[in-house]
């Protein structure tokens, strides 16, 4: 089972707290005592466990972790509780509970080139892997589009940057001849040259298509989103969830996720985004195999089938069998 702030995790104090960007602020999670943190890899992120109970993924912007791990939180009109949390009740001084950093976005190691795709917050978990680029003397490119200048987080760093010259930034108010146009960036695709995105479903969209649309290949484009992407439904089936410890069997009907027909049968498990993005609800699994759709399992914990995310996540035969 991978870890998170409800199972194992680790307690931090919040050692900094200031204001990024407009609706964007930045985080400093420093150990308490003099245990240093664990070490992270550029793209790596945390779960915290917020004052409000929820719980949330938050990239790491540097993997120079001496002071503490580095966020940024946007603060979105649209939050379910997450980000407001965030906003509103952190402090520097508190005390809470983070997951040991996961890495769901790696640096690929045979990469020659790597072409870096940020927009808005995405620029956090890319920052971290310009820097990692740039200190292995590797050959890349940033670029890097926000709403305006004063919502774009961590400008000031990049253009400080030592490898200032290879960071594009684009600005939607900015005047006409530095728009960011993915169609000629990704005019020349090549086996050699990696393509890393994140931002906005719909950034991620853009450039993901425009990629694809070019002939890159699969493999040498990766991507992190911060919200779930629609998924395609219509051919939902129902199944069995079978309770081992409880010895009872529960039907999953064909619109229902797993975790509302325990909820209907009068069991809670532990939910925070209902997405697949925290995993808060993993749930051990004891036979059958699931249809994984979250995306905070790693491929290779997927393909072992031993949990699975019932908030999201279904079976891909007549029954799945759950350690409840
Ligand atoms: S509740 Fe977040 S992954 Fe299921």
């Amino acid at each position: 089972m991978p870890d998170t702030p409800a199972s194992a995790g680790l307690q931090v104090r919040v050692a900094r707290r200031i204001q990024l960007a407009e609706d964007i602020l930045g985080l400093t999670l420093a150990p308490i005592g003099n245990t240093p943190l664990p070490p992270v890899t550029a793209g790596a992120h945390i779960d915290l466990a917020l004052p409000n109970g929820l719980v949330r993924q938050y990239s790491i912007a540097s993997t120079d972790v001496r002071e503490g791990y580095q966020i940024g939180v946007l603060l979105d009109p649209a939050s379910r509780g997450g980000s407001a949390c965030v906003h509103r009740d952190i402090a520097e001084g508190d005390l809470i509970r983070i997951s040991t950093p996961r890495n769901l976005f790696p640096l690929a190691a045979s990469a020659r080139h790597s072409l870096l795709f940020a927009g808005g917050i995405g620029i956090t978990p890319v920052i971290a892997m310009a820097d990692a680029l740039h200190a292995a003397g590797a050959d890349f490119t940033l670029h890097y589009c926000a709403r305006t200048l004063r919502r774009a987080a961590f400008s000031e760093r990049l253009e400080c940057a030592p490898y200032a010259t290879q960071v594009n930034q684009y600005f939607d108010d900015a005047t006409p001849g530095a728009r960011f146009d993915a169609f000629a960036l990704l005019a020349q695709p090549s086996a050699d040259t990696h393509l890393y995105v994140c931002g906005p479903n719909g950034f991620m969209d853009h450039v993901i298509g425009t990629a694809r649309t070019q002939g890159w290949a699969e493999a040498n484009i990766h991507c992190e989103r911060f919200a779930a992407p629609t998924i395609d439904t219509g051919d939902d089936g129902s199944f069995d969830l079978v309770l081992a410890k409880s010895r009872s069997t529960i039907r999953v009907a064909r619109d229902q996720s797993a975790a509302e027909a325990l909820r209907a049968a009068g069991i809670e498990i532990p939910l925070s985004c209902e997405q697949g993005i925290c995993g808060t609800c993993v749930t051990p699994v004891l036979e059958g195999e699931p249809d994984h759709r979250d995306m905070f399992l790693t491929d290779a914990e997927k393909a072992t089938n031993t949990c699975f995310t019932p908030c999201c996540s279904r079976a891909r035969g007549e029954r799945l069998v759950i350690d409840l």
